[in-house]
C-alpha cells in the first residue's frame, strides 16, 4: 500500500523537483541580472547626463561688466600713470621708492619714475601686468591646469620627488563664525593639506575649532597690499614657510606682489587669470539663476542689483575651486551662516559685503556636493572630486 502510493507519487515528486530547480534557476538568473543592473546604476559606471543649460543665463554670465574699466586701468598703469590711485600712491611715494607721483605723466614713460630702483621695479611690473592682462580670458579646462600652475611649484618647494600628484585630501577652512564651538580642529588637521583664507587667525584660543595646521594660505591681493607696508612684508600668520596663493583684485597690486615676492621664501603664486575668469563666470551664473528663478526678476536688471562692475566671487569660493583642481577629496569647513553665528569667527565684522552673492555661492556648493554635472562652464573631461561640507 505504502510502496504503491510512493510509486504513484513519484511523477508528482519529479514534477515538484523540476519546478523547484526551474524556480531556483530563474531566481538565480534574475539575481544575476539584478546585480548587473545595480552595477550599471552605480555612479562610478555611468556618468549622469549633462543638463541643457539655459543659453540666456550662460550668455549673461559670460559678460564681464567691469571689463572696459579694467582695461582702461591697466592701460594707464602700463603707461606709468598712478595719479588716480590714492592708497597705492602713498605706498609708492613712501621713503622706499622715493618717487614724486604728483607730477603729470608725460607720453610714454612717465616722469614719475625717477629713481632707478623704482624704474626697474616698474619694468618688471609692466611685464607681469601685460602677461596677466593678455591671459585674462575664458578657458574651459582652467581647473585641470591647476596641478601645473599651483601643485608643481609647491612640490618643488617641498622637495617632493614626484611632481604634480594631487593631495589625497584637503580641508578648505572658511572664516564663518559657525566654526566657533564646532570642535573640528582635529578633523581639519587630519587632512593632507589644509587651506586657510585671508590670514584668518589660528592659535591657542581657536585651535580646538579651526585646527593649527596650514599648508596653503589663500589670500586676495587686498590682504597682501596691507602686508606690503609692513617691515619685511610681514604677512605670515601661519609661519614664514607657508606658501601663499593669491588672486589679483586690482592690477596695481602687482607692485605689492613684486615687493613681497622678493622677501618671501616659499612660493607666492598668483592665480592664473583664466582660472579667475572661470570662477567669476560660475558665480555669476548662479547669481543670475537665483535672480531669475527665485526672485522672479528680469535678467537684464541683475547688474543694477549686484553692483554690476564690482561684483566678485568671494575668496572662499575660489579657494574651494582651487581645491577641486589639486585634491582627490575635499572637505569644507566654516562656510555658511547662522542667525547666531558671527560673520567671521575671528573678527567682529557683522555684515556680508554686498559685492558678493553668498546665496548664489551656496547654491554652487550645493550642486558641488550633490550634482556637480549641473555646474556650467566645466569640460566633460574634468572629474570633480567628492566634496563634503561640514556645518
Ligand atoms: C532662459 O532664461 C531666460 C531668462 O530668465 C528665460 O527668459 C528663458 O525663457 C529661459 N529659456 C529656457 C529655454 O528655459
Ligand atoms: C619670485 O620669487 C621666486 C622665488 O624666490 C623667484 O623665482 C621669482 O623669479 C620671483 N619673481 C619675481 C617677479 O621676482
Amino acid at each position: 500500500m505504502y510502496s504503491s502510493m510512493k510509486r504513484a507519487l513519484r511523477p508528482l515528486y519529479s514534477i515538484l523537483l523540476l519546478i523547484m530547480v526551474a524556480t531556483t534557476l530563474t531566481v538565480r538568473v534574475i539575481l544575476h541580472y539584478g546585480s548587473i543592473q545595480l552595477k550599471y546604476d552605480a555612479p562610478l559606471f555611468k556618468s549622469p547626463e549633462k543638463p541643457v543649460f539655459n543659453a540666456t543665463l550662460l550668455k549673461y554670465a559670460s559678460i564681464d561688466i567691469g571689463e572696459s574699466q579694467l582695461k582702461q586701468d591697466i592701460e594707464e598703469l602700463l603707461e606709468g600713470n598712478f595719479r588716480r590711485r590714492g592708497r597705492q600712491r602713498s605706498f609708492l611715494s613712501s621713503k622706499k621708492y622715493n618717487i614724486d607721483v604728483r607730477m603729470k605723466p608725460a607720453r610714454g614713460i612717465s616722469v614719475q619714475l625717477r629713481s632707478p630702483e623704482f624704474y626697474r621695479l616698474w619694468l618688471t611690473f609692466r611685464r607681469y601686468l601685460s602677461d596677466w592682462s593678455r591671459n585674462r580670458r575664458f578657458q574651459l579646462d582652467a581647473l585641470s591646469e591647476l596641478v601645473n600652475g599651483v601643485k608643481v611649484p609647491l612640490d618643488k618647494y617641498n622637495g617632493n620627488k614626484v611632481l604634480g600628484k594631487k593631495y589625497k585630501s584637503c580641508a578648505v577652512v572658511g572664516n564663518s563664525g559657525i566654526l566657533l564651538q564646532s570642535g573640528y580642529g582635529e578633523l581639519i588637521d587630519s587632512h593632507e593639506a589644509v587651506i586657510r583664507l585671508n590670514n584668518a587667525r589660528t592659535g591657542k584660543i581657536f585651535e580646538q575649532n579651526v585646527g593649527s595646521k596650514t599648508s596653503i594660505s589663500f589670500v586676495n591681493s587686498n590682504v597682501l597690499h596691507l602686508c606690503a607696508r609692513r617691515k619685511g612684508c610681514f604677512c605670515h600668520p601661519y609661519g614664514t614657510n607657508v606658501p601663499i596663493i593669491m588672486y589679483m583684485c586690482q592690477p596695481v597690486h602687482f607692485f605689492d606682489y613684486l615687493v613681497c615676492n622678493s622677501s618671501h621664501k616659499p612660493p607666492l603664486v598668483i592665480t592664473d587669470p583664466r582660472f579667475d575668469v572661470l570662477c567669476a563666470r560660475i558665480v555669476k551664473y548662479y547669481s543670475l539663476k537665483r535672480f531669475v528663478e527665485k526672485a522672479g526678476k528680469d535678467v537684464v536688471e541683475w547688474g543694477a542689483a549686484h553692483e554690476g562692475a564690482n561684483f566678485h566671487y568671494s575668496s572662499g569660493m575660489q579657494a574651494i575651486m582651487l581645491a577641486l583642481g589639486v585634491c582627490e577629496k575635499v572637505s569644507v569647513f566654516g562656510f555658511g551662516k547662522s542667525a547666531l553665528a558671527k560673520h567671521h569667527y575671528h573678527t567682529s565684522q557683522k555684515a556680508e559685503l554686498s559685492l558678493h552673492d553668498y546665496d548664489a555661492e551656496y547654491d554652487f556648493y550645493h550642486d558641488l556636493v550633490k550634482k556637480p554635472q549641473m555646474i556650467p562652464f566645466i569640460t566633460d573631461k574634468f572629474q570633480f572630486p567628492p566634496v563634503v561640507m561640514y556645518h
